[in-house]
């Protein structure tokens, strides 16, 4: 089996499953795990809704493209769970087309399933304050397009359980001949390349 080394990123909107799914496809593959989210809050030392507050949405987006940026060129076959709004920006989407860097997978579904996921997971999201039914369809509506764009994959959600879309997710991974290897097998590859 080839061994893939670019990283996997997954994309979708707020409640998509990014980050737990995130965690489950590094754990089956033996990859390393990377939450733009918290790369962005370790970076600037308060938490999105904090950033949001007191430095607003804009200061947030330049962090966010820092991080996307740092994270691809600097680790190896990582699983990159991002934030929803990492394809607003025109560099974040060229950034993940260039598919030398990573297979992106994009997390679909629909408004409502969205929002059913989140439960009370909208407090922690800024930009769900208000009226998160409504913000959940706009941004449907705003972003499939771009999501369409960086994505190699695209996997429709609803109705499924995040170990379905995990499984989904790793399937996709074999099928691409790449890269589903054991922890034993993602060390042998690190000193293949060394
Ligand atoms: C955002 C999504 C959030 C977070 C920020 C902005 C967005 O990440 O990056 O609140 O613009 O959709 P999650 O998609 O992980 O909730």
């Amino acid at each position: 089996m080839g061994v893939d080394t670019r990283h996997l990123v997954l994309v979708g909107l707020m409640g998509s499953g990014k980050t737990t799914v995130a965690r489950r496809v590094a754990d089956r593959t033996g990859r390393r795990v990377v939450d733009l989210d918290a790369q962005v809050e370790a970076t600037v030392g308060c938490s999105i809704p904090d950033l949001f507050a007191t430095r607003g949405e804009e200061a947030f987006r330049d962090c966010e493209t820092e991080a996307l940026q740092a994270t691809l060129v600097a680790e190896d076959r990582t699983v990159i769970a991002t934030g929803g709004g990492v394809v607003v920006r025109t560099v974040n989407r060229e950034l993940l087309r260039r598919s030398s860097h990573a297979t992106v997978i994009w997390l679909d579904a629909t408004p409502e399933a969205l929002l059913a996921r989140l439960g009370r997971g909208s407090a922690g999201r800024p930009l769900l304050h208000d009226d998160p039914a409504g913000v959940l369809r706009r941004l449907h509506g705003e972003r499939a397009a771009w999501y369409a764009e960086v994505a190699d994959h695209r996997i429709d959600t609803v109705g499924c359980s995040l170990d379905e879309v995990t499984d989904a997710v790793v399937a996709m991974l074999e099928a691409a001949g790449s890269s589903v290897t054991t922890t034993a097998e993602a060390d042998v590859s690190q000193e293949d390349r060394s």
